[in-house]
């Protein structure tokens, strides 16, 4: 097996970032195969593997971005999976850096809210990415199947960048679960989980901000050894 120093793999994580700007080059289907093969090694409970993929690559990305984006000027927002009922606290401060830092990095000023919606519409043009892939996963597995898929998300996010290839999870588009499963024909026995815009990155503005992460005494609670112990 070939080594993997830890050092090279936080590397690698942490020169991902949700990537919101792309050139037209399309990635080559050997990548893009090389990136899900890379990314199914992720774990799942009992081995199910739940995530089912479809992949869009051009000219049909541009059909669906035409298509999307039209249907997300006055469509009603129908996602499968409950969006957050509200982001509060610590959860609140952490979206709002990472949006301020966002609409800072393509000079969208605070409270401008027409800037702002535009810019939340790129979305429905897949920020103009070559592909996308849209998960989804087994309806009778429930929540914990969504677990796995989140893995397999992070897997393909970190696959990709591996290979050269910028990419963004993208909640939003499954706000039109109903057009969505229309379009690819997807069966009632799976749900809409999110897409995954991808291509490779442009040297635009919004690629170049990075979000923070939170310390660790934040948000781990250490059983067993006394502090004094563990040092
Ligand atoms: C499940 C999931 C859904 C997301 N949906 C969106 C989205 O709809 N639009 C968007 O601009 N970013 C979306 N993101 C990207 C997050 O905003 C981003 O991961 C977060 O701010 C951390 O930044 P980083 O990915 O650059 O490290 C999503 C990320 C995840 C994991």
């Amino acid at each position: 097996m070939a080594e993997m120093t830890f050092e090279a793999f936080d590397a690698l994580l942490r020169s991902r970032h949700s990537c919101r700007a792309f050139t037209d080059e399309a990635v080559s289907r050997a990548d893009i195969e090389a990136i899900l093969k890379a990314a199914q090694r992720v774990p799942s409970w009992c081995n199910a593997q739940p995530w089912k993929v479809e992949i869009t690559e051009k000219p049909e990305t541009d059909r669906l971005r035409e298509a999307l984006f039209a249907h997300a000027q006055d469509a009603p927002y129908a996602p499968e999976i409950d969006w957050p009922e509200r982001y509060s606290g610590v959860h609140q401060w952490r979206r709002k850096t990472c949006g301020l830092q966002l609409y800072d990095s393509v000079g969208i000023t605070r409270g401008d809210r027409a800037a702002s919606g535009a810019q939340m519409l790129e979305n429905f043009r897949l920020f103009g990415a070559p592909h996308m892939a849209l998960i989804t996963a087994p309806a009778e597995l429930g929540p914990y199947a969504y677990l796995d898929c989140g893995g397999f998300v992070t897997g393909f996010t970190l696959a990709a960048q591996a290979r050269g290839v910028g990419s963004i999870p993208q909640a939003a588009v499954a706000a039109y679960a109903p057009f969505l499963r229309d379009w690819f024909g997807i069966g009632e026995d799976r749900v809409i989980l999110c897409g995954i815009a991808f291509g490779r990155a442009a040297d635009a503005p919004i690629n170049q901000f990075r979000t923070e992460r939170a310390p660790l005494t934040e948000w781990v609670t250490w059983h067993g050894k006394t502090e004094e112990d563990a040092t």
